[in-house]
């Protein structure tokens, strides 16, 4: 199948970063499907090869294990391509359809991986240049708006252009093996669906921690903060997927139809359920990694006083019969103590201890970064002869499963996999235009309270867990993060 792909902001730091290393690895790995042709498109002037040079050298910039050998690169950057386009130019647009006419390709892919306040007009160009046959699928990257009203605009302009199928709006979380892996342990596994519900579960928390800060990126992080940048999107994403009824069918619209429904039963914030159930916070300097570090307002790029927050822990409930009552913890952050994603799940404890000593209940974690594995903890007995008169006493254990360990050569990472999707035009990994405008709807309610609130968001040290409000916020439910368990 051949196929070709549009990289819109073909010299931006998404692409080199994250598409292009993803795209090598897919190579690397013979996913790629051959007789393809990958086109950058940026507004300065540059030959083919100006820009293979260019993405060589961006090599240099990202993880050693991902830079490709001299062989493969001149494999890879046979594929690459490069094009000058004033995007609001309708003559541009016509040269680019009969470039990709010139082919006609099976596949045609279209990756905006610009600000998303280009897309709009990016669509309608496309649109009427009549770049929207139904072969043609267009990659939205996040943030996809910043707020409902600006995401609901984007979206209008999208489905005027396109068909919702031929959208594929990317959140890249979706993307890691660790999902696809909740989706199978709780849909390919008899085992764990029959406790997934309030009557076993205590609480649930989903942490997507963070050691870095906002490095170059003070501009535009600033006009975003840790709410849109990661609990809008990511956090609740992973929230739908913990949180969905089992779908009918392993399709695209079953399952979006599902993680729907749980976007809609989030518990609605009040000015009231903000204040008591949303934590913001802000770094200040601190060490990380062992090295000092400045605080957020002595980065690049961020204007002084910025109340901005870097981050969020908040309480929220799913009000329905399967998950009434019970506490789902989201948290997110920069400079915290570790890169650490994961998702944890909190049994009840035993209803009537007959063990002295320890009565700590289960957890199963499910973790997506820096390893991707699932841990499931319980209480065992070590053997040995009980002591005095206090009978067995349980120690703390764990199964652990490393999928990297398991599946060593499989593994491919979240920009690889989404890609590759959106090729083939597999939509299950994307998100509907609904669900995200649905995310907004949630979230907006914190957005107002804070614009109304004048305290600001709290000082936590960089390196640490957050301020200590996010700490009491789990406490007052009688339980702990992760962490402090
Ligand atoms: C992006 C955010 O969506 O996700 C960044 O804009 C964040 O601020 C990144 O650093 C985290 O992704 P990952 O895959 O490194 O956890």
């Amino acid at each position: 199948m051949s196929f070709d792909l549009v990289f819109f902001g073909g010299t931006g730091d998404l692409t080199w970063r994250k598409l292009m290393p993803a795209l090598l690895q897919a190579m690397r790995h013979n996913k790629l499907p051959e007789g393809g042709r990958i086109l950058a498109v940026a507004r300065d002037e540059r030959s083919d090869d100006d820009y293979r040079a260019f993405i060589r050298e961006r090599f240099s910039e990202v993880d050693p294990s991902k830079r490709p050998s001299d062989e493969e690169y001149a494999r890879f950057s046979a594929m690459l391509h490069y094009r000058r386009m004033d995007l609001s130019k309708p003559e541009h647009y016509a040269g680019l359809k009969d470039w990709l006419a010139e082919r006609g390709a099976d596949t045609t892919v279209l990756y905006l991986a610009t600000s998303p306040h280009l897309f709009p007009v990016i669509c309608e160009q496309l649109g009427r240049a009549g770049l929207n046959r139904p072969d043609i699928r267009v990659v939205l990257e996040k943030p996809l708006g910043h707020d409902l009203a600006s995401a609901q605009e984007i979206n209008r302009v999208v489905r005027s252009v396109f068909h919702e199928s031929q959208a594929f709006r990317i959140d890249h979380y979706l993307g890691k093996p660790a999902v696809q892996n909740l989706m199978a342990l709780r849909f390919g596994n008899a085992l764990f669906e029959p406790l997934w519900r309030r009557e076993s579960i205590a609480n649930i928390q989903i942490t997507l921690a963070e050691s870095i800060g906002v490095g170059s990126r003070g501009d535009y992080y600033d006009g975003t903060g840790a709410l849109r940048d990661m609990i809008q999107n990511h956090a609740l994403q992973l929230l739908t997927m913990i949180a969905m009824e089992p779908p009918s069918t392993n399709d695209a619209d079953a399952i979006r139809d599902e993680k729907l429904k749980v976007l809609k039963s989030l518990k609605p914030f009040t000015a009231e359920s903000v204040a008591r159930d949303v934590v913001r916070g802000q770094y200040k300097a601190g060490t990380v990694d062992g090295k000092p570090v400045p605080g957020y307002l002595d980065e690049v790029k961020v204007p002084p006083g910025s109340t901005c927050e870097t981050f969020v822990a908040l309480r929220t409930e799913v009000q329905n019969w399967r998950w009434a009552g019970v506490p789902f913890y989201l948290r997110t952050g920069k400079r915290l103590a570790a890169r650490d994603a994961q998702i944890v799940v909190n049994f009840r404890e035993v209803p009537h201890p007959i063990f002295a000593g320890t009565t700590q209940a289960n957890k199963l974690v499910i973790k997506l970064q820096p390893e991707d594995g699932l841990e499931l903890h319980l209480l065992a007995a070590k053997g040995s002869v009980p002591s005095g008169d206090h009978g067995e006493v349980l120690s703390p254990v764990s199964l652990d499963l490393d999928f990297d360990k398991a599946f060593p050569s499989q593994r491919v990472g979240a920009y690889e996999r989404l890609l590759l999707d959106a090729i083939a035009g597999r939509l299950n990994l994307f998100v509907r235009s609904d669900e995200q405008e649905q995310a907004w709807r949630w979230v907006e309610p914190v957005i107002d309270a804070w614009a109304q609130d004048t305290v600001g968001p709290r000082p936590y040290a960089a390196g640490s867990w957050g301020p200590p409000a996010a700490s009491a916020l789990v406490a007052r439910d009688g339980s702990a993060w992760a962490e402090e368990q």
